[in-house]
């Protein structure tokens, strides 16, 4: 049905790459990709069956498993990328922070980073122990080969930097202030080791075969513009040029960030992804034209009617116009919880707004 299209009339150069890396780079697509932040996780029955029988991290690190998650997930949802199952936090462990995910409770990081000390004992030369996730990266490519988009994925150096330093979530990011305020060199050491194993770890996933590289600066909306400037965005900026320089585009995310999109797309990063307090049009041209953005349904519409949902998805594909350069997602994960057959529906909705306006 889909590909049906396809033939009538486009250019060769146009049936180059699927739709999701396509969209990545603002060529012309037959209609808007689409995949989900979290698409596989906990609301899917699927991924609970292997849950019963295996913990985050045992999944994480056994390649078979993280490439059956990630392809039953998107197999089951018809999305045009899978995302490589994996967790944020797994650089920690190489650099020397044991971390454990409690129920309930999320991650927690057993001994943080507080001192200048604690920065310099953090190991740089361990990055090639993350070679799980790139064998998984090969599993799902070799699966899906041109089919899909394969996204492989880390933390940016802020956000990553304050798992380490407030040892799990948190909601006012006071040491991780306080350390990147009254101990500049200690800040800019540790973003520096991070850009040094984050760099090592993306070049894994993408000699692997991930098409595409999402960095999650999922906690950046805690810093003003002025702290994001001074303090956070030269390590991402280098971090989205040494990912670029391995020949794949970047997808650059945070969640809160309305008020930095414009710096974030200094980054240079291919594509900036949205969160949904913002219509998507505002955001886009606060990224300027010439990024593509990713986004933005509030993933909690997925509990709301057919009706309702339907809507807000067509809001957002009529905001984006039809200009090259939109990929189709939530503005932040799937959470627990959430009615399987919505996600579907989502992606029936996009497709279908391609082709009513072909039709029209
Ligand atoms: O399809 C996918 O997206 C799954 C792969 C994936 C996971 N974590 C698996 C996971 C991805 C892309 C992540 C990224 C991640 N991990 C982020 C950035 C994305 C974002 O939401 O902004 C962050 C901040 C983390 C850290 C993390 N991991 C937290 C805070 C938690 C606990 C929160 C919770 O929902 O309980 C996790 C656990 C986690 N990572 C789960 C999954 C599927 C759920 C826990 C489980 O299965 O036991």
């Amino acid at each position: 049905m889909e590909t049906s299209n396809l033939g009538a009339g486009i250019p060769g150069s146009l049936l180059e790459g699927n739709r999701f890396i396509r969209a990545c780079l603002r060529k012309p697509v037959d209609r808007t990709p689409v995949w989900f932040l979290r698409q596989a996780g906990r609301y899917m029955q699927e991924y609970r069956d292997v849950r019963k029988h295996h913990t985050l991290i045992e999944i994480c690190k056994k390649p078979e498993l993280a490439a059956e998650v990630t392809i039953t997930a998107a197999e089951k949802l018809g999305v045009d990328a899978a995302i490589i199952f994996a967790d944020l936090l797994l650089p920690l462990e190489p650099m020397g922070l044991d971390f454990e995910f409690q129920a309930g409770e999320g991650p927690v990081v057993h001994h943080p980073v507080r001192t200048a000390e604690d920065v310099i004992a953090l190991r740089t030369d361990r990055a090639g122990e993350l070679v799980y996730v790139a064998q998984a990266i090969e599993k799902v490519a070799a699966h899906f080969k041109d089919r899909l988009g394969i996204i492989g994925f880390c933390g940016a150096p802020y956000t990553l930097a304050s798992y380490m330093i407030e040892g799990g979530g948190s909601r006012n990011y006071v040491e991780t202030k306080k350390l990147m305020y009254t101990n500049p060199i200690g800040w800019s050491a540790l973003l520096n080791k991070l850009v040094s194993v984050l760099t090592e770890y993306c070049r894994l996933q993408v000699q692997a075969g991930a098409d595409v590289i999402q960095i999650f600066d999922s906690w950046v909306g805690s810093l003003s513009l002025s702290d994001y400037r001074d303090f956070a965005f030269d390590a991402s900026r280098r971090l989205v040029r040494a990912v670029q320089a391995m020949g794949v585009p970047v997808i650059y995310f945070g969640v809160e960030t309305a008020g930095l999109l414009a710096q974030m797309a200094e980054t240079g990063a291919d594509v900036i992804g949205l969160d949904w307090r913002q219509p998507l049009d505002e955001g886009w041209r606060a990224v300027g034209q010439g990024h593509a953005v990713q986004g933005n349904l509030d993933p909690i519409t997925l509990f709301a009617p057919p009706e309702i949902l339907e809507q807000r998805v067509r809001e957002i594909l009529r905001a984006a116009n039809g200009r090259p350069g939109h990929i189709f997602n939530l503005g932040h994960g799937i959470v627990p919880g959430t009615p399987v057959e919505n996600v579907e529906a989502v992606v029936k909705f996009v497709r279908q707004f391609r082709l009513e306006q072909t039709h029209a």
